[in-house]
């Protein structure tokens, strides 16, 4: 499942690109695992930063508020957010895989069910960059508006190709679902959203019963 949605509003992406343009960048390599270190070539902000703290509040925020995201995620952690910038000789990241289970804190550890990543750039401002998934049916490359994202498996080889002209600004995070499997959370976004279909025509005693059957499966293959 690759799913792509908009997530900032003009003036959020404009904030995050004020803070983003005064912010210290550095050696992506620091929080890269051994095998995707060596093919790691970008910059991060420390996520200590002020500027970093700032951003995730941004993107968190507007992920609590993008349908979409909550349908298809079903968040039970979402790593707070990370930025990096890929440019000038860092300038891309070869294929690999991201650890199963990353520490968002010293105790609070999240297991990588799926990947997201915020485009901050205008497409137009820089050439390739396109982020590269490969997927059972092919490779899938995206590229998209700026304050846009897309949640891809985190199970899945991927990478981002060298950016050749301008800059390529990004947040990238995991999030661990409430839903493990991704049979199961298919079934229910796909439910999800011919109920929401449905729900326009007008409530009904089969709406309302539809949604008892959504809640029992959720409740049935949830952990919290
Ligand atoms: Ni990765």
């Amino acid at each position: 499942m690759l799913l792509t949605f908009p997530l900032l509003t003009a003036d959020e992406l404009a904030r995050a690109r004020a803070l983003l343009d005064g912010a210290q960048w550095q050696d992506g390599r620091g929080s890269a695992g051994a095998q995707a270190v060596q093919a790691k070539h970008n910059e991060q902000l420390d996520p200590a930063s002020g500027a970093s703290l700032a951003l995730q509040e941004l993107v968190t925020r507007a992920l609590e508020r993008a349908p979409r995201f909550l349908a298809a995620a079903l968040p039970l952690r979402i790593f707070p957010p990370r930025f990096n910038r890929y440019t000038g000789a860092t300038n891309h990241y070869g294929p690999h895989v991201d650890n199963a289970v990353r520490f968002a804190d010293p105790v609070t550890r999240v297991r990588t069910d799926l990947s997201c990543t915020v485009f901050l750039s205008d497409p137009a401002s820089y050439d390739g960059g396109e982020l590269v998934i490969r997927e059972p049916g092919g490779n899938r490359s995206v590229k998209l508006e700026a304050g846009h994202a897309v949640l891809y498996p985190g199970t899945s080889v991927h990478e981002v190709l060298p950016v050749t002209r301008g800059e390529r600004l990004a947040s990238f995070f995991w999030i661990e679902s409430m839903v493990r499997s991704p049979e199961q959370r298919q079934l229910l976004l796909e439910l999800d959203d011919a109920l929401m279909m449905l729900r326009e025509q007008g409530e009904s005693p089969a709406t309302i019963a539809l949604m008892g059957t959504y809640h029992n499966l959720l409740r049935m293959w949830a952990q919290t």
